[in-house]
């Protein structure tokens, strides 16, 4: 028989292995996806998903899968922020904690995207409540002298408060993971009295065969999935859903 080639399909920053050729909506759907759909015959355009760099809408039932695609199931909403609608206050001598009123709520771990004059990148939300947006920024960044564009990805990202999580950080992003750690806490997730260390020398042997739901990866740059799988092999830990929080300007 012959293989079938396989294709990644990421939607809300959760990834799918879909077989080549397969129709996106029942390959996601069959893979446990949510994606709302309905006559299935390109008509009434439910089951919209969004490219998620470039916003294109894409029907997904009528959808062929060939190349890797990363998607969001609803577009995102962008915002101005001028200077009096945030407060800076800063968080260590890399980065600025920044705690906004804007017109939209996110839930913890909710990636927003900035931009500031011509730099961008990417943030998430810190704060348990919904009443603000709390996230860090490099320091670098002269807010006063500029609006901050924010976009809410809107990627479905809920929490369960029955969870157990395990925090990961690269040496820049500590003092982050340690705020994102006390915001788990007023949720009332359960997490590790500890953020561990991406790059440590030698395996945690606290960690062994412990089991989590989420692992939060919070790196200044980009981390591969291979290396995350590797740092859960070498510690033994299991994971049911690694959810990468980078803060890598784009
Ligand atoms: S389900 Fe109606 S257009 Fe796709």
């Amino acid at each position: 028989m012959q293989n079938v080639p396989s294709v990644t399909i990421t939607l809300d920053e959760q990834r799918y292995t879909l077989d080549a050729q397969e129709n996106l909506l029942q390959g996601l759907l069959k893979r446990g996806a949510m994606i709302n759909h309905s006559c299935l015959a390109g008509v009434c355009r439910s089951c919209r998903l969004y490219d998620a760099k470039t916003q294109a809408p894409l029907l997904s039932c009528q959808t062929q899968v060939s190349d890797p695609l990363t998607l969001v199931s609803q577009p995102e909403r962008r915002y101005d922020l001028a200077v009096d609608h945030y407060h800076v206050a800063p968080l260590s001598d890399k980065w600025q904690w920044i705690d906004a009123t804007t017109p939209f709520s996110l839930e913890l771990a909710q990636p927003v995207l900035w931009q500031c004059g011509a730099r961008q990148g990417r943030a998430f939300q810190c704060a348990a409540n919904h009443e603000s947006v709390q996230f860090a920024l490099p320091s670098d960044i002269d807010l006063t002298r500029t609006t901050l564009k924010l976009a809410d990805t809107r990627a479905r990202f809920s929490l369960d408060p029955s969870a157990q999580a395990i925090v990961i950080c690269d040496d820049v992003c500590l003092t982050i993971a340690q705020a994102f750690q006390e915001s788990l806490a007023e949720l009332g997730i359960a997490a590790t009295d500890q953020v561990y260390a991406l790059h440590a020398e030698q395996p945690y042997a606290a960690l062994n065969f412990k089991r989590f739901d989420y692992a939060f990866i919070i790196s200044s740059t980009a981390v591969s999935l291979t290396s995350i799988e590797q740092w859960l092999q070498n510690n033994r830990v299991r994971v049911e859903q690694p959810t990468y929080l980078t803060f890598a300007d784009q």
